[in-house]
Parts: structure tokens; sequence; C-alpha cells
């Protein structure tokens, strides 16, 4: 028996990698799987939550009885989450947002060129989509993911920090995408938790009791 412990409660959640575009058959992305983020949403809803997931470019299927929206770019997964975040309760950042995107993305197909030059990209800098949520009047329970290759516990404070979220959930080891194991480190204002390496849908459903547990109310 699993008790419903998100009853009518709205969860909003980002997932995967997102593709930033160089030109209309080529782009940048990243390793991420959705795994992570996917047994997140399915966990939620078996917790009795309305759950919204904006997902990034993945093959996954969708979790039964959530309400999914695909998307490409970061600067998409930012408006469908802007446009969504009203009246939620809690959301959820997992996806692996690109950091940036390409300022000079062809709308034609690049050519190689006899002289043998390649093309030079310029960046800009994408929307932080968990800070634009923190920062919104009647915020949902916000909570952020960190996958860093060195310096967990103190970067991913940092990082609850910086963004101003009350929880901040760090991924141990970043060789975390794609596996479906993982391990986890919840850290809020009273400091860290560990949650032991297991599937990534148990632990989902660790986090989701975790997260349940420190909603206000
Ligand atoms: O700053 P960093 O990318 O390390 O932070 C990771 C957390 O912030 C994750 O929860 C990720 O989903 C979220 N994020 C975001 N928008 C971005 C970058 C990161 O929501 N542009």
């Amino acid at each position: 028996f699993q008790p419903k412990r998100l009853a009518g409660k709205r969860v909003l959640l980002t997932a995967g990698p997102t593709f930033e575009p160089i030109d209309p058959v080529r782009g940048i992305t990243n390793l991420s799987s959705g795994k992570m983020g996917f047994a997140i949403a399915r966990a939620a809803r078996e917790a009795g939550a309305s759950v919204t997931l904006m997902a990034g470019p993945t093959a996954l299927p969708t979790p039964f009885g959530v309400r999914r929206v695909d998307v490409r770019t970061a600067q998409q997964m930012h408006d469908a989450v802007m446009a969504a975040a009203h009246g939620q309760d809690v959301f959820i950042a997992v996806a692996a947002v690109a950091d940036w995107r390409v300022a000079n993305a062809s709308a034609q197909k690049l050519k190689k060129n006899a002289d043998g030059d390649t093309p030079q990209l310029r960046f800009e800098q994408n929307p932080d989509i968990l800070a634009a949520v923190a920062a919104l009047p009647q915020a949902p329970y916000c909570v952020g993911f960190a996958a860093e290759s060195e310096n967990l516990l103190q970067y991913a404070e940092e990082k609850r920090r910086k963004k101003k979220v009350p929880l901040l959930v760090g991924n141990i080891g970043h060789e975390t995408f794609g596996r479906d194991e993982n391990e986890l480190v919840l850290f809020d204002h009273d400091g860290y938790k560990h949650l032991p390496r297991a599937g990534k849908q148990e632990l989902a459903r660790a986090l989701v009791a975790e997260i349940a547990g420190r909603l206000p109310g």
C-alpha cells in the first residue's frame, strides 16, 4: 500500500536534455537520458498528484496519467514551463538544460567549403528555468538537481542558495547519465540527507516522499 501523499497537488517537472540547433540538421545536446525525471513524474502521479512533464528530446514512453509536453530547446522549455507554472504546488527541475545556445545558428544547412574554412559558432546564454520559477511571486515548492564531477557537497549547497530553492538534489557521480541506478544527496536548510544507491524508480519514490514531507501545510 502506498499512501497518496500528493493527492490534490499539482506537480510540474522538466526532464531530459535540450537540443540547441546549429543549422536545420545539426545541433548541440548532452547525455541526459530523461530516465530520472520520467521516474519522478511517474512516482508523483502514483502519489496522487496531477503531473505535467516538460520533456526535452528523448524516446522514453510517457508515464501513465502524466501530461507530457515535448520541447527541443532550452528557450522552448523555459516558455512552456513559465506558461504552466501558475497554480503549481511543486516544480522539479530535472532536465539537463543547455547553458548556452548558438547565437548565429544558420537557417540553411552549413556547407563545407573548398578552402577548408570551418564554421565559427558564437554562443549566448540560455535562461535559467529553475531560477525563473523560484523567483515567481507565488512560487511553487522548487526542487533543483545538480550533477557535478567534483566537490558535490560544496557545489550543491552553493547552487541551492544561489538559485534560492528550498531543496537541491545532488547526483553522486556524474556518470549517472543514461544509467538505471543512481545515488542522491538531498540538501535543504537543515543540512543534507543521503539516499543510497538504488534503481531510479525506487529512488524517485523515495524522493517524492521526501518532497511531500517538506511541503507547507
Ligand atoms: O546551474 P546548473 O545547470 O548546474 O543547475 C542545475 C539545475 O538547474 C537543475 O535542476 C536544472 O534542471 C536547472 N536548470 C534550469 N535551467 C537552466 C539550467 C539549469 O532549470 N538553464
